[in-house]
């Protein structure tokens, strides 16, 4: 076929290859009072703070915002002590993991990431022309021997959520450097920290030492989580000046819209909201797992602000009827057969009310299907 038979403007093939991603659901019709507990975000909400300085832009909504971010990357490095020179902001975390993999693979490159890793690195990577690797795990956690067996001459990235989603797991910084120290000078490693905050592991790190000190580790962090604001699309990355310098050239000229910026300043500056999400966090992950366990649901240990359960594969107590039972009644966790588990659905730490709830109706789906 010439490209004069072609009919239709046509996509690079590669872009057809991808499966979308599909957000959590967030309705059920004909349920009036819906938990949404798919998609991660806090039960907290913002702070007032982050509410107030989005009502104050709105009288000047006319004016672009600063194109530079400068505020906000100024408030992130005075709260995590980094140079605001090396920290680049996103629409969202999401549009940095898709531009690191734009700018660092080469047609048919490979970007490698890891069996239950978060959905949007093999859509990154597809997008950008590189061909996606994957690392098994173990026991539904990131191996970094099994990530660093398939690391070849044309692996140019390398993401790691660290803790990861939708298991919830992490691995200690301890193996991630010595995942850094195995890769060659020129793979980036892209350490996926979005669930930082929650973490209370001594063994734990985000990423901010490997990033400020190596020329080939970005780290990745977000504003929807911690800071509840998911809404507004607020991402960042600290790396090297060398890496900053190319994502600089590609991001949008206004990549943050004016409100996302002044929330996010505001929101940092409220620690005592951050300090509540966290001791939420802290009190209902453990209050989860155990009542889930109790029920007989397999629980896989998470540091994040979500669960990974499995369920049995007998008729009637698959994860999927968990699912629709939960749903007509008005709880909705994250179906995970997209990412190869099947078997399993994330649930989301909501408030107590959501909580107590979701508990109470698995115990019943468990008890009416043994009975
Ligand atoms: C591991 C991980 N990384 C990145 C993101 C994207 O976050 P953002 O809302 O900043 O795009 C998420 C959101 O669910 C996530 O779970």
């Amino acid at each position: 076929m010439t490209s004069h038979s072609v009919l239709k403007p046509q996509p690079r093939p590669e872009i057809l290859a991808i499966d979308p991603y599909v957000p959590g659901k967030s309705r059920v019709p004909g349920v009036a009072r819906v938990h949404k507990l798919s998609s991660n975000e806090s039960p907290l909400g913002p702070s007032p703070r982050a509410v107030e300085a989005v009502r104050a832009l709105a009288g000047s909504l006319e004016l672009y915002p600063d194109g530079a971010s400068t505020a906000l990357r100024e408030a992130i490095g005075r709260r995590y002590g980094l140079d605001p020179a090396r920290i680049i902001c996103g629409n969202g975390s999401d549009e940095l993991l898709a531009l690191l993999a734009h700018v660092f693979l080469h047609p048919g490159d490979e970007g490698l990431y890891s069996q239950y890793g978060f959905l949007t690195y093999p859509i990154c990577i597809r997008a950008a022309g590189g061909v996606p690797v994957v690392a098994s795990e173990t026991d539904k956690t990131a191996n970094v021997d099994a990530l660093l067996a398939k690391v070849t001459a044309r692996t140019k990235i390398v993401y790691l959520a660290n803790p990861n989603n939708p298991t919830g797991t992490y691995i200690p910084f301890s193996e991630v450097k010595r995942l850094h120290a195995s890769l060659p000078k020129h793979t980036l490693l892209v350490i996926d920290a979005a669930y930082a905050e929650y973490v209370n592991r001594n063994d734990y790190a985000a990423g901010l030492e490997l990033a400020s000190s190596a020329e080939n580790v970005v780290m990745t962090r977000t504003f929807s989580k911690i800071h509840g604001l998911a809404g507004l699309r607020i991402g960042w990355a600290y790396g090297s000046a060398h890496v900053l310098d190319a994502l600089n050239r590609v991001r949008g000229p206004f990549n943050l819209n004016g409100a996302a910026q002044a929330a996010g300043v505001a929101s940092l500056e409220d620690v005592a909201h951050i300090e509540g999400a966290i001791a939420h966090n802290a009190v209902w992950l453990p209050w989860l797992a155990e009542e889930a366990a109790k029920l007989g649901i397999e629980v896989t240990p998470s540091v994040g602000n979500f669960l990974l359960l499995t369920f049995p594969k007998d008729r009637g107590r698959t994860a999927s009827d968990a699912d629709a039972f939960l749903t007509a009644r008005g709880f909705i966790l994250r179906a995970l057969a997209a990412y190869g588990l099947p078997e399993s659905l994330r649930l989301t730490v909501g408030d107590e009310e959501a909580n107590r709830g979701v508990v109470a109706a698995l115990a019943e789906f468990i008890r009416g299907k043994s009975d």
